[in-house]
């Protein structure tokens, strides 16, 4: 038998694809298929194994030759999916013989987006602690955007340069913090509530920057709250996300919506605080933004400045996953790319 070595040429290929499809064409029943599977498609299978010598190639040859292998594996797959047996399987279909014990063929199934899932899983921790999920609209008025939120009428992220205005009053949400002042508008304290969702910055695409991403909000307000209520939450968040053993450390910060502003950072979860490339050798993971509800803020949101004080926080999701995951370009969440996302 041939294995992945001896198709080392564009002439080898094309051989391997027509004796691929001859095999093919005779397959007349399961387990002459599952066999063709495992020799083509398998993990250990001939495409499989001749990728592997790409390694030793040139820089040229490996990229052309990469690209037809692949190529020729999509094929083999798409035929191998249409093949003749399995329209005669199917034509005459024998009730007495059928056996709902076999196994099912492995049908191509779908997984969760990366981004759904570091969501999902943020917002559950958040759930068990107690917070509901509540959700606000992608188009926001600058109202919510920005005005209740206590920034000034000339401050420099209203301008066009970061945020997409789709009408003189209404704009593309650049965080995910308009939700807040719509929760406390709803809402009586006690308020424990995590917002997820989708925001949008006109920023330069880059492999660091995209014009959309995904926060997820906290707040909490009630009677009583204080700094280290926000510092605990964020701690026992950090240590079931991240690490049983992970440390926290708060940096003084400023947001025009919270009075304290803190910068939340987790022990790099990779090297223990030790240092690394993921965390640039400091040790230290920049997560969220944070602080103390602003008076003003709460005032917007119809709340008794007097008798409630709240803690809020902000968290980016690609950031997340970029960490958790070690992905080193955030394009690769939107193209939507199989080959990406079927490894999640
Ligand atoms: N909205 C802030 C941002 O987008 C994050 C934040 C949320 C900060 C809540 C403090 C409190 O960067």
């Amino acid at each position: 038998m041939l294995n992945g070595p001896d198709y080392q040429t564009p002439q080898q290929l094309d051989e391997l694809e027509k004796n691929a499809a001859a095999e093919l064409a005779a397959v007349a029943d399961d387990t002459a298929a599952e066999a063709f599977r495992v020799k083509y498609l398998g993990k250990k299978g001939l495409l499989r194994s001749l990728l592997k010598g790409l390694g030793s190639m040139q820089p040229d040859q490996r990229k052309a030759f990469g690209a037809r292998a692949n190529s020729l594996y999509a094929r083999i797959e798409e035929a191998f999916a249409a093949a003749p047996w399995r329209r005669q399987a199917a034509a005459q279909p024998d009730a007495g013989s059928f056996d709902p014990t076999l196994p099912a063929w492995p049908l191509p199934a779908g997984s969760i987006h990366p981004l759904s899932r570091i969501c999902r899983h943020i917002c559950d921790i958040f759930v068990s602690m107690g917070f509901d999920i509540a959700e606000g609209p992608e188009v926001e008025t600058e109202y919510h955007n920005f005005d209740a939120l206590n920034f000034p009428p000339h401050h420099p992220a209203r301008d066009m340069q970061d945020t997409f205005f789709v009408s003189d009053t209404l704009l593309l949400r650049t965080h995910t913090s308009p939700v807040q002042i719509r929760v406390m508008k709803k809402q009586k304290p006690p308020i424990r509530c995590i917002m997820p969702g989708k925001v949008y910055r006109h920023e330069e695409i880059s492999a660091r920057s995209y014009c959309m991403f995904t926060q997820v909000e906290g707040l909490f307000i009630d009677e009583n709250v204080s700094m280290a209520d926000l510092k605990g939450t964020l701690l026992a968040f950090a240590q079931r996300f991240f690490s049983e053993k992970a440390r926290i450390k708060i940096r003084s910060s400023f947001f025009p919506f919270t009075e304290p502003s803190i910068e939340a950072d987790v022990e790099c979860f990779v090297c223990g605080g030790a240092g690394c490339s993921v965390c640039k050798h400091s040790g230290w993971l920049e997560i969220l933004g944070a602080g103390m509800v602003h008076p003003r803020v709460l005032a917007a949101g119809g709340i008794d400045k007097e008798k409630y004080t709240g803690f809020a926080f902000g968290m980016g999701v690609e950031r997340i996953a970029m960490l958790k995951y070690r992905i080193d370009d955030i394009r690769l969440f939107f193209e939507n790319d199989v080959r990406f996302l079927q490894q999640f």
